[in-house]
């Protein structure tokens, strides 16, 4: 799962490297992020209950209380809490 996510990560990388960056500057939910752990984390610590929330449906204040109820759910560490912060809340 890890492994399989990060690849994922640096082939979207490698592939904006390739192709500059004009198509991915224009949707801030798609592929690529400055938090690629955090992203591992929403998708392997929040999905088991129930579908992954696009980042848009919330605002930085309103991801804060989620992620705060839902830290106890998913078993978040502070550390995790803050990486899930930076990429749900990446501009
Ligand atoms: C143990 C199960 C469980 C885990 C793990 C979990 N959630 Fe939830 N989550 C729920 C339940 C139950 C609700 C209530 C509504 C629902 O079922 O969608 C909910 C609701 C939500 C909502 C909707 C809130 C709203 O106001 O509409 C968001 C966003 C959310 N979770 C994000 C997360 C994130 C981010 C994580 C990872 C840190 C996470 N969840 C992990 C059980 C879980």
């Amino acid at each position: 799962m890890t492994i399989r996510w990060s690849g994922l990560y640096l082939l979207c990388e490698m592939t904006v490297m390739l192709y500059g960056c004009s198509s991915s500057m224009e949707n801030s939910s798609s592929k690529t992020t400055k938090f690629p752990l955090g992203r591992e984390l929403y998708y392997s610590k929040c999905s088991s209950c129930h579908r992954v929330y696009e980042r848009e449906m919330f605002k930085p204040a309103e991801w804060e209380k989620i992620i705060n109820e839902m830290a106890s759910k998913a078993k978040l560490t502070k550390a995790e809490k803050q990486n899930l912060l930076n990429y749900l809340n990446e501009e």
